[in-house]
């Protein structure tokens, strides 16, 4: 029976079976209570500083498998990536993404020949370290060396903040939040990465070699815009500054982490 239905919802709330689930309670009640460390919260805390710690260790050094290269090589220990080369910043995206994106990876729905050697031998353990990790690390801007079309700006703004919606575009900022700084933990924050990564990754939602999107999302706004349409919003993107999520605080970090979509993986490899 589908233990979430109602039905045996209610059943695991009859009479008879009430008293088998007492013991157990009380249980976990006297090992919560009598757990150096305390709280359950200061305990998930502690945890999860060892995970962001063993993420640091991956991002310096692989995991351990050979083919897995340190992140640090490509992304940089920082997390801001080579905007010369078009390799992203990864610094203070969220948890859930980045999380997301290894995933995708793995499974082939994000075609990425560089990344897909590296995390192949990834278990879901390291991947939510690693993810942690970056989701927690500061990093300023680094200087995009792109050639910047001026004519273009204006345009790239236009469709950011106001969609092109004659032919059913919808504003950037609609998902990736007011200046394309992202709404946590699901939209990224797209601001201040390069403009040849920008590109790279608008094209590749076109063609459909990305199709991680939940729902289609993307590949359904990046495969009308046109090449210079596309051009202009990575220019007016990669022009502003990303966001500052970097600090780990009660306020933003703990939801990072819950939601991190570890039940849709029922078609894992
Ligand atoms: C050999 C270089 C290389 C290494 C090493 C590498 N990456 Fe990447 N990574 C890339 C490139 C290039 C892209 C973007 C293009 C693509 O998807 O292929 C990327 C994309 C990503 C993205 C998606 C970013 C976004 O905004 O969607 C994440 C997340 C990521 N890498 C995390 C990692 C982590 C974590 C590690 C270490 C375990 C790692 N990468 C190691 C080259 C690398
Ligand atoms: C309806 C919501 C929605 C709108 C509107 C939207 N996006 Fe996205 N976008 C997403 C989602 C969701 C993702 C993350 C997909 C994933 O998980 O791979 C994404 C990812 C991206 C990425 C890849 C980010 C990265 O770090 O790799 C780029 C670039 C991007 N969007 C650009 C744009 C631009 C430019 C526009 C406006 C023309 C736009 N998006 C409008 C939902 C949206």
């Amino acid at each position: 029976m589908d233990p979430s239905s109602p039905r045996s919802f209610r059943n695991m709330l009859s009479p008879a079976r009430r008293r088998p689930l007492l013991l157990p309670a009380l249980f976990a009640l006297a090992v919560l209570t009598l757990c150096p460390g305390g709280t359950p919260r200061a305990m998930a805390e502690g945890g999860q500083a060892a995970e962001i710690s063993l993420g640091h260790l991956i991002a310096m050094k692989g995991n351990g498998f050979s083919g897995s290269t340190a992140c640090a090589e490509c992304h940089r220990i920082n997390g801001g990536g080579m905007p010369s080369v078009g390799i992203p910043r990864i610094a203070g995206q969220t948890a859930t993404y980045i999380y997301r994106e290894i995933r995708g990876v793995q499974k082939g729905t994000r075609f990425s020949p560089f990344m897909a050697r590296v995390v192949r031998n990834f278990s879901k353990s390291d991947i939510r370290a690693v993810a942690l990790y970056y989701s927690t690390v500061r990093t300023p801007k680094l200087h995009d060396p792109s050639e910047f079309d001026p004519s273009l700006r204006s345009l790239g703004r236009r469709i950011a903040r106001r969609g092109l919606w004659d032919r059913n575009i919808p504003a950037c900022i609609l998902c990736h939040g007011e200046d394309g700084r992202g709404i946590p933990p699901n939209f990224p924050y797209i601001a201040g990465q390069s403009k040849t990564y920008l590109m790279q990754q608008i094209k590749s939602f076109a063609v459909v070699d990305r199709k991680d999107d939940p729902e289609g999302l993307m590949r359904g706004i990046a495969s009308k815009l046109k090449n210079r349409e596309i051009k202009a919003v990575a220019q007016y993107f990669a022009s502003l500054t990303p966001p500052d999520y970097g600090t780990i605080s009660p306020k933003n970090s703990p939801d990072r982490l819950r939601l991190i979509p570890e039940k849709k993986e029922a078609n894992s490899p």
